[in-house]
């Protein structure tokens, strides 16, 4: 899979994402032969500098985070195009001048007038960023060649898609004014996650699995997605956002759409998408939400042997801020499949370790022909896809321990990437980059999925609002003790972080 000629025009590079993701990510790509020949990166941002300070940026940000190892000649293969336009979003001579770069770059370097346009912006960047490059005319591919080619424009947009599914509409009426529905591409890096497209192999490419993937043997699923980090240096995007917005609209509620969905007809991406709209439309919420979500924010504590400030004490949040940085909820998927099988979601900052993993907890073995004290350390069977940091699924099942009783204990079966592959896993951000050059659609979400996960979350954040205020847990720590009562509650408990 290579993609064509091509160039990437980037705003936001300044950014934190462009720094540490994006431009490693295009590095990569260069090291492992997958850019295309005369490949060209344009930055775009309100800096005062030239070709060769965005170079030396650029430059600063691969040797600190690329994953593969530095080579000076793919360097300087990358950077012959690697091109700076300084410039406001609202300086239409910033946005010719960039027009007119672009064009000297399909001359000087045969990229065939086809551009990616990466907007790695806050949201209410949007409308003028779009609109400047319907202006200046870099949004039109213009008519086809005499060869009947025409040069294509794809735009790629990062979360947050909105805040509900009000504002997610009003932005996507925005860039779709300019960009066809097929051209826009919407990033989840989760979907970009090799152990998270292996969720679809584990379940489809065997037959091993798929017989018991089922409410007539699972219990219920628990998806968590921990970070020990707290929110850095984000408070101004972060606060008034919160753990559920950020993280449960998109990156688990798409974990879940993969881990519920039913198989698609084809690997291409409409069928894959419907049969993950299936489910996040069948996807209710508790009844009762006091009951079935819980929501916390992290005080000071110690983590990794340091000592860290609660979320009110970071800089730039308010100090009665209502924001939540850890969020959990109940939720079920009314198919047959699925019917009384709970979906339990949580996320959170600055907890015990970061981790992410989907598991399926299955029923106990209707009946025990042991001795009930033989078995007090039996617990459920369990598979697990640990998405990071340790890669790989486990098994879990009950053993018996060597010895002259018929003692039962649970152990594990493990599959690791790293034993089992000699192949590194890219980054997220480099196969996801690749598909958006090469114009493969399926790991992208669309519209309608973004709408159906704020349809899904819109009344928790609401009744949230009205009612309850997060309840602090210390850093370093599991989470907030309503977390605790509400698996308590349905007589669970979550999985140990
Ligand atoms: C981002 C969230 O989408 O995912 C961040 O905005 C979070 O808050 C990040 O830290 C986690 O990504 P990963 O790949 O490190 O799990």
């Amino acid at each position: 899979r290579v993609a064509g000629p091509c160039v990437m025009v980037m705003f936001g590079v300044t950014g934190d994402l462009a720094r540490k993701k994006l431009m490693p990510a295009l590095y990569d790509l260069a090291n492992r032969g997958l850019l295309p020949p005369g490949f060209s990166l344009v930055g775009f941002a309100r800096r005062d500098w030239e070709h060769e300070d965005f170079q030396q940026i650029t430059y600063e940000s691969v040797k600190e985070h690329a994953r593969t190892p530095f080579r000076e000649t793919v360097w300087q293969q990358l950077q012959e195009g690697v091109r700076f336009v300084p410039g406001e979003f609202t300086d239409d001579a910033a946005f010719d001048q960039l027009a007119e770069t672009v064009r000297q770059l399909d001359h000087e370097r045969g990229t065939g007038g086809n551009y990616a346009f990466y907007l790695s912006i806050p949201p209410k960047f949007f409308p003028t960023v779009v609109e400047q490059l319907k202006r200046s005319g870099l949004s039109d591919p213009g008519p086809a060649d005499e060869a009947g080619h025409t040069p294509w424009r794809r735009v790629v947009i990062e979360k947050p898609f909105g805040r509900d599914l009000e504002t997610a509409k009003e932005l996507n009426d925005i860039v779709d004014a300019v960009f066809p529905a097929h051209s826009v591409f919407r990033i989840d890096h989760y979907l970009g996650k090799e152990t998270v497209q292996n969720i679809l192999a584990l379940r489809f490419a065997n037959s091993l699995y798929e017989p018991i993937w089922n409410r007539g043997y699972v219990d219920h699923v628990q998806i968590t997605m921990s970070e020990d980090i707290g929110i850095g240096g984000r408070a101004g995007y972060y606060d008034g956002i919160g753990a559920a917005r950020d993280v449960i609209q998109n990156h688990l509620l798409q974990l879940l759409a993969l881990t519920a969905m039913e198989e698609p007809v084809s690997f291409d991406a409409d069928s894959l998408r419907q049969e993950k709209e299936k489910i996040l439309s069948a996807v209710r919420l508790p009844a009762d939400l006091a009951q079935g979500t819980a929501r916390g924010q992290y005080s000071a504590g110690w983590q990794g042997g340091r000592q860290v400030v609660g979320y009110l004490e970071e800089e730039g949040i308010p100090a009665d801020s209502r924001t939540e940085t850890y969020a959990a909820v109940r939720l079920s998927v009314d198919t047959r499949r699925w019917a009384g099988v709970p979906f339990y979601l949580r996320t959170g900052k600055r907890l015990t370790r970061r981790m992410t993993e989907i598991a399926l907890i299955f029923q106990r073995a209707p009946h025990l022909p042991f001795a009930a004290t033989d078995t007090k350390e039996l617990g459920k069977n369990m598979l697990v896809i640990r998405v990071q940091p340790d890669e790989g699924v486990t098994v879990r099942f009950g053993s018996k321990v060597p010895g002259s009783a018929m003692e039962v204990r649970d152990v594990n079966m493990d599959f690791a990437y790293g034993e089992s592959f000699t192949e590194s896993s890219p980054e997220a951000y480099e196969r996801l980059i690749l598909d958006v050059l090469i114009g493969d659609p399926p790991l992208f979400p669309r519209q309608e999925e973004v709408e159906l996960s704020w349809r899904i979350l819109d009344p928790i954040e609401q009744f949230w609002a009205e009612n309850t205020k997060p309840e602090q847990y210390g850093s370093g720590s599991a989470g907030p003790a309503s977390a605790d009562a509400m698996m308590a509650r349905d007589g669970r408990t979550w999985r140990r972080l």
